[in-house]
């Protein structure tokens, strides 16, 4: 820090100026990172405000001087009209759950039959951080780029509040960054900053968020980062990806010369040069291997100024993942910041490569779960809801009770005979639970606690909406309401289709959709696309303004691409991740309205069940003629050239077909091992069939493979030949 104390010579004011603003940024820089990553503030308020202002001050006197990394910009002066979308590079994927050690047993099972030869491994367990994903990325050592996870495809670009975050280093600590570097982590507000928020809230009179993970995300989505800003944000990374690392880097021989990168001078505390030193222009005295381990990318992410996680284990069995995992039952309730379980990962970045991804799922890594929470709370009454699908659930309303970190109100009964077999009344004390992101739930009555004259609660026979009998099919744990035209049907549907994830179209909320609905000026979703402006305003409390950008926003929504329209339909079993699957599979409305059920069911991730909900919906007339009209409209049907995934690996352009019973794998997962590496796998032998993977028990397909000479492979001849591809 003697920097500070010998202010710089110079010829002229300019580099004088410069040279000045060099030195502030480094030590600003370098007492942030003490203060928020290390949490050890090396340098007392007043002196740190001091030369914060000083650097404003040379910065608004020599603008030219202002770099995207100086401490001064990570609060944006204007607040931004609204966040684009961002593609990610690679997707951001979420975690498959185990609640239990034994399901963890499961999962290491599953892992182990895909990778059979692998005799000996690693697994470093985390905590799981319960915020919000962020990728980051790094052009030649600057932030650039911060984006929210998204849908996990696509992210929303929030990096005018990423750079808030001061425990994400707007220049990353190396001294010859490689030219893209991608650091992904959680983005997290602690317990405290979290009641904090909601405090102030609460004197404002506004909603409180139910829980820190809401909050952050809320945050996150501010549009004015000066707001963000004093929410006080934090950050632990936990992942490092440079393009190249794993295709040339990750090797079970050593890495070549090329892949080490330099980290700046070695700092005294240990840690590697951070921030000290002669502003990085002498040789770097610390050198690194691009890592080969999570456990060695995680010291990386540390060197390179980034916030990681200190509870951080290198386990080399199952015992000791249990024991992790026990140990941080109870410690976790005494962290700062919310954890929801652990996450246990395979150590070797070459086996994490080989193992790759599932639809949904990274094969290499799982988040094992702390069980629910449960407490007690009183039923203040119950009341029943008609959803989308006509279906009609119980809800119990509750004394509002704290619950893993939220507030929970309402609890889900179920149906009809969850309700009888609790016998639950009005004015009972339950035991209610929340596991994760499910929606609470009654365990069970106390009947001890039951006050005096309560009455037993009766399903009704008519729909509340619409008063239709309500209709129970035989084997059907669900009542439903059958009536087409039923309002709450129309209405949920219709909020469906201009949610979020859905056609997105912004200023439709509930409270309009009712409206319109009462009116009635919509009966389908097609009928959006008629509103005028006029007709608009003849709603109660409707101006011409926000008529003319509901118009607007409900013409926007034409762009929109087909797998968002697809999931916006709101068939049954078809979430967005179901859409997307489907999308790349039918790239227009029509092949997948004509397609056979088998041919939709051979998609790996698309079960039976939702082939057959998905086929049912393109043979009702009332549905055809909605498409039509949604076509006529001007919808995306189709997917643009730029929305496919591009096909890649090696087997782009082979047709397997898999069938007997493998000695390792499931079906499933041998058709997903193919489609990975870019193979179609079909159903039925025909000329078009390259390959018939078979496996034990094999029947006609065995047969008319041989007629037609189709090359055969066994499980293990598939292995080898996907693994010679990664090669
Ligand atoms: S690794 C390919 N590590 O948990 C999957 N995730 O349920 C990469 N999370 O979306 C995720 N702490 O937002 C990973 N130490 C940790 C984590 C973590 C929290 C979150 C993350 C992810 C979610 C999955």
């Amino acid at each position: 820090m003697s920097a500070t104390q010998q202010p710089a010579t110079s010829h002229s004011a300019q580099t004088n100026a410069q040279s000045r603003v060099e030195e502030l940024r480094r030590v600003i820089q370098k007492a942030s990172y003490d203060y928020y990553v290390l949490d050890n503030p090396t340098l007392p308020d007043e002196v740190y405000d001091r030369l914060y202002r000083e650097l404003q001050e040379l910065e608004k006197q020599h603008p030219e001087l202002i770099t995207p990394d100086s401490p001064t910009q990570r609060v944006g002066e204007r607040p931004a009209a609204r966040f684009n979308s961002v593609k990610h590079n690679v997707p951001l994927y979420s975690l498959e759950n185990a609640f239990n050690i034994a399901e963890f047993g499961n999962w290491q099972e599953r892992w182990r039959r895909v990778a059979p030869d692998v005799q000996s491994f690693e697994y470093v367990c985390e905590l799981k951080i319960d915020g919000n994903a962020l990728a980051l990325t790094y052009e030649n050592g600057v932030l650039v780029r911060g984006a929210t996870r998204g849908d996990g495809i696509t992210g929303e670009d929030v990096t005018q509040n990423v750079k808030t975050i001061r425990s994400i280093p707007l220049r990353l600590n190396l001294d010859n960054p490689p030219p893209i570097v991608e650091v992904r982590g959680e983005a997290f507000l602690s317990l405290e900053v979290f009641e904090q928020i909601n405090k102030e809230r609460e004197q404002a009179g506004e909603a409180l968020f139910a829980n820190p993970r809401n909050a952050t995300a809320g945050t996150l989505r501010q549009l004015d980062s000066k707001v963000v800003a004093k929410r006080r944000l934090d950050f632990f990374a936990y992942t490092l990806q440079i393009p190249g690392m794993l295709s040339e880097g990750v090797q079970e021989e050593a890495p070549p010369a090329e892949s080490s990168i330099a980290v700046s001078s070695e700092s005294p505390g240990g840690q590697l040069g951070l921030f000290d030193g002669d502003g990085g222009q002498s040789p770097a005295n610390g050198e690194f291997k691009i890592p080969q381990t999570q456990i060695d990318s995680l010291d990386v992410l540390s060197q390179m100024g980034f916030k990681v996680n200190p509870n951080r284990v290198l386990c080399k069995s199952l015992e000791e993942v249990g024991d992790y995992y026990d140990r941080f039952s109870t410690e976790r309730l005494n962290l700062p910041y919310m954890t929801d379980g652990v996450v246990v990962k395979i150590n070797s970045l070459s086996l994490q490569q080989r193992l790759g991804f599932t639809q949904k799922f990274p094969r290499w890594a799982v988040a094992l779960k702390y069980p629910a929470e449960e407490a007690p709370t009183i039923v203040e009454n119950i009341s029943v809801n008609v959803g989308r699908t006509g279906a009609v659930t119980p809800l119990a309303e509750l004394r509002p009770v704290q619950l893993a970190g939220t507030t929970v109100s309402r609890a889900t009964l179920h149906n009809a005979d969850r309700v009888a077999e609790l016998d639950i009344r009005i004015g009972d004390t339950v035991i209610v639970r929340k596991a994760g992101e499910i929606i609470p739930e009654v365990l069970r009555v106390l009947p001890e606690l039951r006050p005096a004259g309560t009455q037993a609660f009766q399903m009704p026979s008519c729909c509340p909406e619409c008063s239709q009998p309500l209709v129970r099919e035989d084997n059907e744990a669900v009542t439903r309401c059958v009536n087409v035209s039923c309002p709450a049907i129309l209405r949920e549907a219709i909020i469906h289709w201009a949610s979020k994830g859905a056609l997105d179209i912004r200023g439709l909320g509930e409270k309009w959709v009712l409206q319109f609905v009462k009116h009635g000026l919509i009966q389908t979703v097609a009928d959006l696309y008629d509103l005028t402006i006029d007709q608009l305003m003849q709603v109660e409390r409707m101006g011409k303004k926000s008529a003319q950008n509901l118009v607007e926003a409900i013409d926007r929504s034409k762009q929109q691409p087909w797998s968002r329209v697809l999931y916006g339909l709101g068939i049954r079993h078809i979430g967005s991740v179901n859409a997307q699957t489907l999308v790349e599979n039918f790239p227009t409305v029509d092949s997948l309205a004509q397609a056979e059920m088998a041919e939709i069911a051979s998609i790996y991730g698309i079960g039976d069940e939702i082939a057959q909900a998905v086929y049912q919906w393109f043979r009702v007339p009332a549905n055809l003629a909605l498409v039509d009209r949604l076509r006529a409209a001007g919808l995306q049907l189709a997917s643009g050239a730029d929305s496919i995934r591009p096909k890649t690996g090696g087997l782009v352009g082979k047709t397997f077909v898999v069938t007997g019973t493998l000695p390792t794998l499931k079906r499933d997962e041998a058709k997903a091992l193919i489609q990975e590496a870019g193979g179609k796998v079909s159903d039925s032998v025909s000329k078009k069939t390259d390959y018939l993977v078979v496996g034990d028990d094999a029947g006609s397909k065995l047969e008319k493979a041989q007629k037609l000479g189709i090359t055969q492979l066994s499980e293990a001849q598939l292995l080898e030949l996907v693994a010679s591809l990664k090669e």
